[in-house]
């Protein structure tokens, strides 16, 4: 696991760095009680990613999709930011830190305080119409009458979220795109990075001379290949002793 030296290490890289962008997935909302996706109790080991996530199931059996989709929110309703989230609040406000990159749909940066935030695969805040594209919060979504149809036409409903099987919205795709290469430091943050595109925005940055270090408690298949360095160790604690030391070396 991390100690002082790699705390160090990490907060001098952020304060040399004239831009840092974020990559975060699940792994920065397991403290906040969501499950991660992959490895032990992840929702994929409950659920097929390929049947249970994919666009496809959710327009032709819709109970099936639900049926996670309920524990997702129900999870992500309960759920507040962590000290992780709010370490990376407190480096943006500070200035370290240009925007956050994120794969997860629980809407946690925000509320945390991160002002600018790439929802990579949108959110499960808000569903959508599959047919007239009506949208309403996910708060006002009637648990008892589940799959939800539209208010307005009746159609099929869907989170904002993006499905297997979806492309990633272009506006996310193309800031992410425009951050991972202009960055000169890439955190990479609790993500088994094995889904594309997300997974190769430390690529981009790398490829364009930034430095990538990776915080996790276990490797991972860009340790060693696109990483610099991994801190092994979990977000909240690594990133609350990270934002400690920078701040002190910024004064
Ligand atoms: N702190 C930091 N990292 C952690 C922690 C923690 N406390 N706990 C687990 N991790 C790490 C795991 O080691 C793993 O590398 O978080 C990562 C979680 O990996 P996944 O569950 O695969 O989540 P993610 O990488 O975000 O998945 C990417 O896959 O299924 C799709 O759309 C879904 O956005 C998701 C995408």
């Amino acid at each position: 696991m991390f100690g002082e030296k790699e705390i160090n290490r990490l907060a001098s890289d952020i304060v040399e760095a004239k831009k840092v962008v974020a990559l975060s997935g699940a792994g920065m909302s397991v403290e906040s009680e969501i499950a991660p996706f992959r490895g032990p109790g992840g929702l994929w080991e409950k659920y097929n990613p390929e049947e249970y996530g994919h666009i496809a199931t959710l327009r032709n059996a819709p109970e099936k999709a639900w049926l996670m989709l309920l524990e997702m929110h129900r999870e992500i309703g309960k759920a507040k930011p962590n000290r992780g989230h709010y370490a990376l609040a407190e480096l943006e406000k500070i200035g370290c830190l240009s925007s956050i990159i994120t794969q997860n749909v629980d809407g946690l940066h925000h509320v945390a305080g991160n002002k600018d935030v790439i929802e990579f695969h949108g959110n499960l805040l808000s569903v959508v119409c599959m047919d007239c594209g009506y949208s309403k919060p996910s708060t006002e979504l009637d648990l008892d009458a589940i799959p939800p149809s539209c208010d307005t036409c009746n159609g099929p409903v869907k989170p904002d979220a993006v499905f297997f099987g979806e492309a990633i919205p272009p506006d996310a795709l193309m800031r992410a795109h425009e951050e991972s290469s202009t960055c000169d430091l890439m955190l990479v943050i609790g993500t088994s990075a094995m889904v594309q595109p997300a997974g190769s925005m430390p690529q981009v940055a790398k490829r364009a001379g930034a430095k990538v270090v990776e915080i996790n408690p276990s490797e991972t298949p860009l340790t060693g290949l696109i990483s610099d360095y991994i801190v092994l160790g979990q977000s909240g604690d690594v990133l609350e002793q990270t934002i400690t030391a920078v701040k002190q070396m910024k004064g």
